[in-house]
């Protein structure tokens, strides 16, 4: 890539890390933590278990979330391109919804695409 393109992919991937850290704050359950209840830093956007359950039950709520690095199963099955429809539609790729308490997102296709190109700079 030329040196404006590698800048402006550069700046692409930063606003989505920006969205992904300090908006939608996607590490509050995609995240494991540690025994000190801090993120596991090693392990970031890796997935595992969720500290919130609701007081009363409420069907088809995770315990779990997914890995949603760019090595997870996930992501090889969706693509960038899937995960950033699914951020702007809130519809995976099968056209269904993501199951509680995963946040419907319809972001901007902008938005949606940056938080993508972060992710998919994640090992
Ligand atoms: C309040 C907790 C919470 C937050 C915040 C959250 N997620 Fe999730 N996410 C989940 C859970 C739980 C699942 C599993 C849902 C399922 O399997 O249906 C999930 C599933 C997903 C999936 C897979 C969806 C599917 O249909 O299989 C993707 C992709 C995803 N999250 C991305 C993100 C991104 C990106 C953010 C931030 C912009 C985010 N999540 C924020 C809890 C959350």
């Amino acid at each position: 890539m030329a040196g404006a393109a590698v800048a402006a992919q550069d700046a692409k991937v930063q606003r989505g890390k920006y969205l992904v850290e300090e908006v939608a704050r996607c590490q509050e359950c995609h995240t494991p933590r540690t025994e000190t209840n801090d993120f596991d830093r090693t392990k970031w956007l890796k997935g595992g278990k969720l500290v919130a359950a609701p007081e009363t039950p409420i069907r088809g709520w995770h315990q779990t979330s997914p890995d949603i690095t760019s090595t997870s199963p996930l992501w090889q099955r969706w693509g960038e391109d899937g995960v950033a429809k699914f951020l702007e539609t809130a519809k995976n790729p099968r056209g269904g919804g993501a199951g509680a308490p995963m946040p419907a997102y319809t972001l901007s296709a902008d938005d949606a695409a940056a938080i993508a190109a972060y992710l998919k700079s994640l090992p």
